[in-house]
This record gives structure tokens, sequence and C-alpha cells, in this order.
């Protein structure tokens, strides 16, 4: 095993379980695998586990819970909140199969109630549940350089953290769902910054000015940002 590239305190867990491998999921579980940690993948459409397997080595799961007995901790990123439920609860789930003091890591930009919702299902079943939405998109999970909003307990986010380190820099914001809402304000601050440029891109265009070439000299001030 390898150190991890953004470095933190604590030892990674060696068997880790990656649910999702899309975009953001396939390269995340990539860098876990390169680091040599004992990898089992498991996604909905199986012939994209069976090529990470091809290309990281590793092992492949047809359910969520099949492969509970390969693993520590269970990593995840999917679309949505349906996804994750899909994948945590049931009897093919991974909660299902996870074992008693093991923690479930959510990347996925889902809701702040599912968070609570599975952060109280997973308690009751001595199971730990951490929200973390990540941000930096493609880039930064193909190059390990993203960043990771983190709600849950303090003593379960530091177990995991030196995991997360292989691919991110990970902050514990607050109790459970407290990553989904602060991931929410990384949303609304980008989204604000998109259309308060649009306006202006607007003003300028509907006034007569050379939009490309004012940018180029606002770009050089304040604005830079
Ligand atoms: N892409 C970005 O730049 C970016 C940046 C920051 C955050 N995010 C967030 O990261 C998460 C993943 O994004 P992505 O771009 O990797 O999405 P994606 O490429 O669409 O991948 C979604 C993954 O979820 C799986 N999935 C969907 N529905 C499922 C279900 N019902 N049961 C089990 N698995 C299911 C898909 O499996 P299949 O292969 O079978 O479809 C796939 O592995 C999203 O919440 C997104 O908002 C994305």
């Amino acid at each position: 095993m390898t150190e991890p590239a953004n470095s933190s305190s604590g030892s990674p867990v060696c068997r880790v379980a990656f649910l999702g491998l899309g975009v953001m999921g396939y390269p995340m579980a990539g860098h876990l695998a390169k680091a040599s940690l004992d990898v089992t993948v498991y996604n909905r459409t199986h012939a994209k586990a069976e090529q990470w397997v091809a290309e990281h080595g590793g092992k492949s799961a047809r359910t969520p819970r099949e492969a509970a007995s390969k693993a520590d901790l269970w990593l995840a990123c999917l679309g949505n909140d349906d996804d994750l439920c899909s994948i945590t609860l049931g009897d093919d789930s991974a909660f299902a199969g996870m074992t008693q003091g093991t923690a479930f890591v959510d990347h996925t930009t889902a809701s702040a109630n599912v968070a609570r919702e599975l952060a109280e299902i997973a308690d009751a079943r001595g199971l730990a549940f951490v929200d973390a939405p990540v941000s930096g998109g493609q880039a930064g999970a193909q190059n390990g350089k993203l960043t990771i909003m983190c709600g849950g307990a303090t003593d379960v986010f530091e177990h995991v953290r030196a995991t997360l380190d292989y691919y991110a820099t990970a902050a514990l914001i607050g109790p459970a769902s407290a990553g989904k809402l602060a991931k929410m304000v990384n949303q609304i601050c980008i989204a604000g910054l998109v259309q308060g440029l649009s306006e202006a891109i607007n003003f300028g265009q509907l006034s007569g000015l050379n939009m490309p070439l004012v940018l180029d000299v606002i770009g050089k001030g304040t604005a830079a940002s």
C-alpha cells in the first residue's frame, strides 16, 4: 500500500468496496487500486465493473451485498437520492451485508434529508454513515485532487479520512447531512457567479460594447477571480 497523495493523519483501510463507476467514481476507485488497496467494485451496469477490473485489477461484485464480506469500508458515488437508496436499502443492498462497526461513505450529490435518514438507519444497525459530496469535477477525480465536504461523527471521519486522501482533501463540516448542506453552499456560489457573469455580458452586449475586449481588460483587474 502506498502513501496517500493528500496527506492527513491516520491509516487507510486496506479492503474497500466502491459502488458506482460513473464519470467520477471510475477514476476515484482507480486511485485506490493504484495505491494497492484491495478494491471490490460494484456498478449497476456490470460490464463497466468488468472493464474497471480489467484495467485496475481487484474484484467485481454482482450486487452491493455480495461485496460485503470483501470490504471494511464502503464508498459510493451515484446519481441521486433514489440511486443511493437502491444500493443501501433492501435485501441485496450494502447495509444488508455490512459488518457492524464498519462505515459507508457517500459521495453522491444527494439531499440533506436522505443523508439524515440513511445516517439514522445505519446507526440503528450498528453501522456508520458519512455524507461526503465532492467538488472538483471530472478533472479533479482523474487527478486525485477533489475537495470533500463531510457530515458525520468525528471519530468515523478520522477513521475514513486517510482512505479519502488517495483522491481528495476532506474536511468534516459537522454532523449528519452537514456535508450535503455545504455542497449546496458550493453550488449556490457557483450558480450565483455564472448568473452574475451572464447578466454582465448581456448588459455589455446590449450597450454595444466589444465584450471580448471588455472581458480581457476587466480580467486583469479585481474581476479576475
Ligand atoms: N461529473 C461531475 O463533474 C461531478 C462533479 C461533482 C459532483 N458530481 C456528482 O457526483 C455524482 C456522480 O456523478 P457522475 O458524473 O459520476 O455520474 P454518472 O457518470 O452518471 O454515474 C452515475 C453512477 O451511478 C450509477 N447508478 C445510477 N442509477 C443507479 C441505480 N438506480 N442503482 C445503482 N447505480 C446507479 C450509474 O450506473 P450505470 O453505469 O449502470 O449507469 C453510474 O455508475 C453525482 O451525484 C454528481 O452530481 C459530479
